[in-house]
């Protein structure tokens, strides 16, 4: 393994900030993560483990070493009648592995296409889009822990999923290197249509009857036509999390804004903050190469050479304003480092 100073890492993050590591290694097998641990001078130094940078802002260069997941390959390690059990290394791409479970005909992962990122990211938020959360199709992972350098093996409940949230946000935050997900895949796929939008595209695809290819085909067309791409323009896909209120607030907000658009969840009604920085009129608004999406005020743009202060800064603008107008706070989704 190879430890590189001032490593470059604006191809390393979507967001495509200029910053660079002081220290920068990428871990190929298990056997690199025990023995840069077992280095003393790599634990004088904070550490920071990178997937697929897409969800991460970088406010300035990171002083401390890059560890960039580059474990690799996936396997059936179990099977019955119904399920189809595929344990991916963590470093495997996301959406090559949703391809490639849509391409052997399993179910589950199909509504998750396109999100960009690595598999052993997609526990860590619980990763979502179009009515399903990586919850539903999750069976285990193996993680390393960094205090004892054991593996050990965390269950769906180990992982305390919830919205955009897991263990390893909370509790565990820092403490595990995850090295594989195993998912548990349906051999008769539950086509999942419900989420607004998604029907409408098969329809128009004149797709009565649709199978995992056909969802698969339609949530890219709907990611894409919504999206920033991050090769062409830096972004780290929805800046904040959708806020979940009490029902008695939602009401109250019903009444003057009859236009609001939520739906309920588990904690009361989850807003949408698209909708509600697009109405405080954010939508495509740019401050030097800072902006918003002109398709989707969730996401926060770089058009080219904004900062990651310049990025919070804005974000903080934003927040203020939809505190004004709604009385609801925003809660970043990204992560900052
Ligand atoms: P990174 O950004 O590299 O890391 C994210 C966090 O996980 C960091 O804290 C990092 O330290 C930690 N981490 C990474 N790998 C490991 C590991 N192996 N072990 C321990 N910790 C680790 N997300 C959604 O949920 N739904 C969407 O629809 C969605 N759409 C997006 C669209 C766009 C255009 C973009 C740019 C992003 C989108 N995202 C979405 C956000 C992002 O893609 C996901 O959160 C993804 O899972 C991040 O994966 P990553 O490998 O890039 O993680
Ligand atoms: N809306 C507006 N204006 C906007 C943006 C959205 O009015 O500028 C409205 C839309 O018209 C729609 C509603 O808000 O009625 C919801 O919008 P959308 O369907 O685009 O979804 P979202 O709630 O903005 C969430 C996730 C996305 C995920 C999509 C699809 C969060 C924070 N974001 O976005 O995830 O892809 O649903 O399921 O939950 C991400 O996490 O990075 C991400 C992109």
């Amino acid at each position: 393994m190879l430890l590189q100073e001032s490593y470059p890492l604006k191809h390393l993050n979507t967001f495509g900030m200029d910053v660079s590591a002081r220290y920068y290694a990428e871990i190929t097998s298990r056997d690199d993560l025990s023995v840069i641990f077992d280095d003393p001078g790599f634990a004088a130094n904070p550490h920071l483990v990178l997937g697929g940078g897409s969800n991460l802002l970088f406010r300035g260069n990171y002083d401390g070493t890059i560890l960039h997941i580059r474990l690799r390959g996936k396997e059936i390690v179990a099977e019955n009648k119904d399920n189809v059990f595929l344990k991916a290394a963590a470093g495997e791409p996301w959406d090559e592995l949703v391809a490639f479970c849509v391409e052997n005909g399993w179910g589950g992962l199909e509504n998750l296409s396109l999100i960009p990122g690595q598999a052993g990211s997609s526990p860590i938020q619980n990763i979502g889009a179009y009515g399903v959360e990586l919850k539903d199709h999750f069976h285990s992972l193996e993680a390393w822990c960094k205090k004892t350098g054991e593996v050990k093996i965390f269950n769906r409940e180990d992982c305390r999923f919830a919205y955009r949230n897991s263990f390893f946000k909370g509790e565990g935050k820092g403490k595990y290197i995850i090295l594989s997900v195993t998912f548990c895949l349906d051999k008769n796929p539950v086509i999942r249509t419900e989420y607004g939008g998604l029907m409408g595209e098969l329809e128009s695809m004149d797709c009565s009857s649709p199978d995992i290819a056909d969802v698969r085909t339609a949530v890219c067309k709907i990611r894409k036509s919504k999206l920033p791409d991050p090769e062409i323009t830096g972004n780290a896909g929805s800046f904040f999390k959708n806020p979940v209120v009490p029902e008695k607030t939602y009401r109250q907000l019903k009444k003057t804004h009859p236009g609001i658009f939520a739906f309920p969840d588990s904690g009361g009604m989850k807003l949408a903050a698209g909708w509600l920085i697009d109405q405080a009129g954010w939508k495509g608004y740019r401050d030097g190469d800072a902006g918003v999406h002109p398709k989707q005020a969730l996401v926060l743009i770089n058009h080219g050479e904004a900062t990651g202060t310049d990025i919070l800064n804005l974000a903080s603008r934003i927040q203020e304003s939809v505190k004004k107008h709604f009385g609801v706070a925003l809660e970043p989704e990204v992560n900052i480092v």
